[in-house]
């Protein structure tokens, strides 16, 4: 009995791990790559201060995990940066856990 109860913890737990947004990326790396394609430098001139104000701006535009990738591509699209799938997933975790925080 005691096996079966740990078993369905275990279920539990890796369905809650899958289930996260972007949970192949690493936020600490993100904000690391944030910084060096020096993400905010636009952002800043749109709303001022460290520019971070875009992700929670009233009415911003990202409300969706698909549209943060969407999005993501077409700013590093601007700058013609070439980032990686992977680096879009470690970008897209570092925005998530700071400001959209999509479960
Ligand atoms: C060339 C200028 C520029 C650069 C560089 C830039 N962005 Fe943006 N970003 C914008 C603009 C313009 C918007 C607003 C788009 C809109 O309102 O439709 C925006 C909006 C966003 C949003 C959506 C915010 C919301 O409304 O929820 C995200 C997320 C974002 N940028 C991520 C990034 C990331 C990550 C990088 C670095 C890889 C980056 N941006 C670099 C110009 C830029």
């Amino acid at each position: 009995m005691q096996k079966i109860f740990a078993t369905l913890a275990l279920l539990t737990l890796t369905t809650t791990v899958l289930a996260t947004p972007f949970a192949n990326g690493d936020p600490a790396n993100g904000k690391k790559l944030f910084d060096k394609y020096k993400c905010n430098s636009c952002h800043i001139d749109m709303v001022g201060g460290d520019g971070s104000a875009i992700f929670t701006r009233p009415n911003h535009k990202v409300t969706r995990p698909a549209e943060l990738s969407a999005q993501m591509k077409r700013c590093s699209g601007m700058i013609g940066a070439n980032i990686t799938a992977q680096e879009e997933e470690h970008l897209a975790a570092y925005l998530n856990q700071q400001y959209y925080k999509f479960k």
